[in-house]
């Protein structure tokens, strides 16, 4: 098909939606006409996740997408999650629907600046998060994502010596669970390195019996008022097993669509940023997923992601290194 340039500009499809059909109804005949299957990730708009086939944390999501028979992929998530999958299933198209969607962690771990860093420590080994670039991937050891950071870790001789990129509230959690000392690189989520420790203080006040659970992408100062840290997953999991009922979330707030469909009965109270006057709890790249972006990429199959074949072929050794450790954590 012949891609608009105006849309290429655009980094989306803006093609005017047709009046009085549903929009919902119309992405599902459109996955069920081409073979498609959308996954969603917890911190995208809860129309989003009610019209995907799979809504997941990250790992989920690159496990799912590995053993999907459908042809096409759309990903309503942020682009490091898209090139994940096309990395993982080369020959499917994989669709994203505002390419945009980007990731201020990602950002801020250059290929170039990580290539560099690898030169000046060559005796080092390299664990990325999985929140990098395919250029990244491709020059680390192994791959992690916040429900296998600390078992990938641990999979590593206790004197490795260890590069860990690029999050350094990560890095410093994992550091402090394993006894490590891996040397980190100063990256950060823009989203998680907002919640306020004084936030927290004033909510549990608030809310003396409920429980904090923390994204481990938080800071240290949050990390420490935490009843439980984890992935997105497994702060869900959390939620639907313990016993309290009330729970102050210090995450992307996406995630409360799905806590409160799980747990209908109990209390989600997402942690406010410090001003209290920006949406800063949310991930502004996760929310350029629309369901009008959502239908025109289905319908025009475009905007796809494409990667240099040698560049997808070393990036997949460490996400398989990954995998295949997530696997054995399941046995
Ligand atoms: P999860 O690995 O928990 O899905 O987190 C991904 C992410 O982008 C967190 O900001
Ligand atoms: Fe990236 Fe932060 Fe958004 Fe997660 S919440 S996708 S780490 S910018």
């Amino acid at each position: 098909m012949i891609v608009n340039e105006e849309w290429k500009i655009k980094g989306y499809i803006d093609e005017p939606i047709p009046e009085n059909i549903d929009l919902k109804a119309e992405i599902r005949r459109l996955c069920n006409e081409k073979n498609a299957v959308i996954l969603a990730h917890y911190y995208t708009r809860g129309e989003i996740q009610d019209v995907a086939d799979f809504v997941g944390d990250s790992l989920a999501l690159a496990q799912q997408a590995e053993k999907t028979d459908a042809d096409i992929i759309v990903m309503c998530g942020v682009h490091f999650m898209a090139e994940t999958n096309k990395i993982l299933c080369p020959d499917k198209i994989v669709l994203l629907p505002d390419l945009n969607a980007g990731c201020s962690l990602a950002d801020s771990c250059p290929a170039e600046e990580l290539a560099k860093y690898k030169e000046e420590h060559p005796e080092y080994k390299v664990i990325a998060y999985v929140n990098t670039s395919a250029a990244v991937k491709a020059l680390t050891d192994v791959v992690v994502t916040s429900s296998n950071a600390r078992e990938v870790v641990d999979s590593f001789p206790k004197d490795e010596k260890i590069i860990f990129a690029p999050d350094k509230n990560l890095g410093n959690y994992l550091n402090a669970v394993t006894g490590r000392s891996m040397m980190l690189w100063n990256g950060g989520c823009h989203v998680h390195e907002e919640f306020s420790v004084e936030k927290i203080v004033e909510l549990k006040s608030l809310n003396p019996k409920a429980k904090v659970l923390a994204h481990p992408e938080c800071k240290s100062g949050v990390l420490a008022l935490a009843d439980y840290v984890g992935s997105t997953a497994a702060i869900l999991k959390f939620a639907q097993n313990d016993d309290c009922d009330t729970f102050i979330v210090a995450t992307e707030s996406g995630i409360l669509h799905e806590m409160q469909k799980r747990c209908p009965q109990k209390t989600f109270i997402p942690v406010p940023p410090l001003s209290g006057t920006c949406a800063c709890n949310e991930c502004a790249y996760m929310r350029l997923n629309t369901l009008e972006k959502l239908y025109n990429c289905l319908k025009f199959e475009w905007p796809y992601v494409e990667l240099d074949s040698a560049m997808r072929e070393r990036a997949k050794l460490p996400i398989e290194k990954m995998l295949e450790i997530s696997a054995k954590m399941n046995k």
